[in-house]
């Protein structure tokens, strides 16, 4: 049998983990976690761009663990919000506060606000960093959808339950993860970094 290859994918979300692992679970490619390589560092993330902040966490994920490391920034870009959230998308009202908290504060802000008007994107940048190579090979995508009038939906994670997608009729949080993974920025840029990675 051929050995799989590890790739430590550098996060603490278990949404991000449970997407990651899917997308590879028939590839020659082992997902590990954090966890599994025992690497505890917490990377601070004060980049001023999603591509900043993925090459840190690539980097110093890298270093701590000696393995090739696939680090991913992500956020929601809001047009009605002047691109709120963007990078500091975890942080919006505070790392520790609920979701449902957060994204009902986000229909508040875009109370009054036409259809057109609730442009929003998904951004997701990968960065891959191998441990015999300096240069971070970067990865991104993007997902365009509208801010929902509602919360709707038990699937996926955080800003899920708002993003709705006119063509399917349904918000990221109604689908299931194979199906997300099929539409989403994670899902495009993953398939960026899958192919990516067989000229590595
Ligand atoms: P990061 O860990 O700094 O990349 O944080 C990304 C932020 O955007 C977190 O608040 C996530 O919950 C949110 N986010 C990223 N991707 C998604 C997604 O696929 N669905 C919902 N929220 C997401």
């Amino acid at each position: 049998m051929i050995k799989k290859r590890d790739i430590v994918f550098a996060t603490r979300n278990q949404g991000k983990i449970k997407e990651v692992q899917k997308f590879f679970a028939d590839s020659s490619y082992n997902i590990l976690s954090l966890d599994n390589v025992g690497v505890d560092i917490e990377v601070i993330e004060d980049g001023d761009t999603f591509e900043a902040n993925a090459a840190k966490k690539a980097r110093e994920v890298c270093d701590a663990s000696g393995k090739m490391v696939l680090a991913d920034d992500s956020g929601l870009v809001i047009d009605a919000l002047d691109g709120e959230l963007g990078v500091d998308s975890a942080n919006f009202l505070g790392t520790d506060t609920p979701y449902n908290i957060r994204n009902t504060k986000i229909l508040e802000m875009l109370a009054g606000v036409s259809e057109n008007e609730r442009i929003a994107r998904f951004v997701c940048v990968m960065a891959i960093a191998l441990p015999d190579m300096d240069e971070i090979v970067f990865e991104r995508a993007e997902l365009l959808g509208q801010i929902a009038y509602e919360i709707s939906g038990e699937g996926g994670f955080g800003y899920d339950p708002i993003f709705f997608l006119p063509k399917y009729g349904v918000t990221m949080a109604q689908m299931d993860i194979a199906r997300k993974n099929e539409i989403s920025h994670r899902g495009m840029a993953l398939r960026l970094v899958r192919d990516r990675l067989e000229r590595l």
